[in-house]
């Protein structure tokens, strides 16, 4: 699969823990949240390592002064649950965006047709210039939500370069529409696996994500 976006899956023994506690289907539920929700935290620290904007400027410790590095907080960031499964990976990502906003965008997908509709949009009219936006959407499968969500995204003045995905299990169908539609973006996946079943699931996936991480 040749693709123009970049997708890294990144080699850590606590993402790939977190994901064989998630793929196995004898994980109660309330395990499978907090899977989900470590996958969020460390994924989100991989895909900010280069996207969190920083300030150069000097501290005074208790000897002398010294070069220091801030996290910038003139730049807006968001973040962007995907309802209901993104919410699954938000606790994570929160504990280390803390000053990020949230908003929330209700997705869901008929069973029949597989497209996505949305039914809940707290996205701005217009997002501030500059704002920097983590998508968590933790099944990338046929790409219908992911690539509604990132048109709601853009079509509100986001740059596609300054946004990045965090997803858990990551699907060839959805790969190649978004690196059709944005050669600039980012993604960080625990897993890129084989493919689709007939009625839209991820193989060997981990089931339904939302039905798994809400005991529903
Ligand atoms: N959504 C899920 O929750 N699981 C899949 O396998 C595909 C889409």
């Amino acid at each position: 699969m040749s693709l123009q976006l970049r997708i890294y899956v990144p080699e850590h023994p606590l993402i790939k823990h977190w994901l064989a506690v998630a793929r196995d289907v004898n994980t109660p539920s309330v395990l499978f949240k907090s899977a989900i929700s470590e996958l969020g935290r460390w994924l989100t620290y991989e895909a900010i390592r280069t996207w969190l904007p920083t300030t150069e400027t000097s501290v005074q410790t208790p000897l002398t002064t010294c070069d220091a590095t801030f996290v910038n907080p003139e730049i807006p960031m968001g973040v962007v649950p995907i309802l209901r499964a993104g919410l699954a990976l938000l606790d994570g990502a929160q504990s280390i965006l803390p000053l990020a906003s949230i908003y929330h965008l209700g997705l869901s997908r008929d069973e029949s047709t597989l497209e996505a509709s949305c039914y809940l949009n707290n996205l701005p009219e217009r997002f501030p210039p500059q704002t920097k936006i983590l998508i968590l959407e933790p099944m990338l499968a046929t790409g219908g939500s992911i690539m509604m969500a990132m048109q709601e995204i853009t079509s509100r003045g986001v740059d596609p370069a300054e946004i990045r995905i965090v997803s858990v299990v990551a699907a060839p169908p959805a790969l190649r529409k978004l690196s059709e539609a944005y050669t600039d973006l980012e993604i960080y996946s625990a897993i890129i696996d084989e493919g689709l079943n007939s009625k839209g699931y991820i193989v060997p996936g981990l089931g339904d994500a939302g039905d798994r991480a809400f005991g529903t």
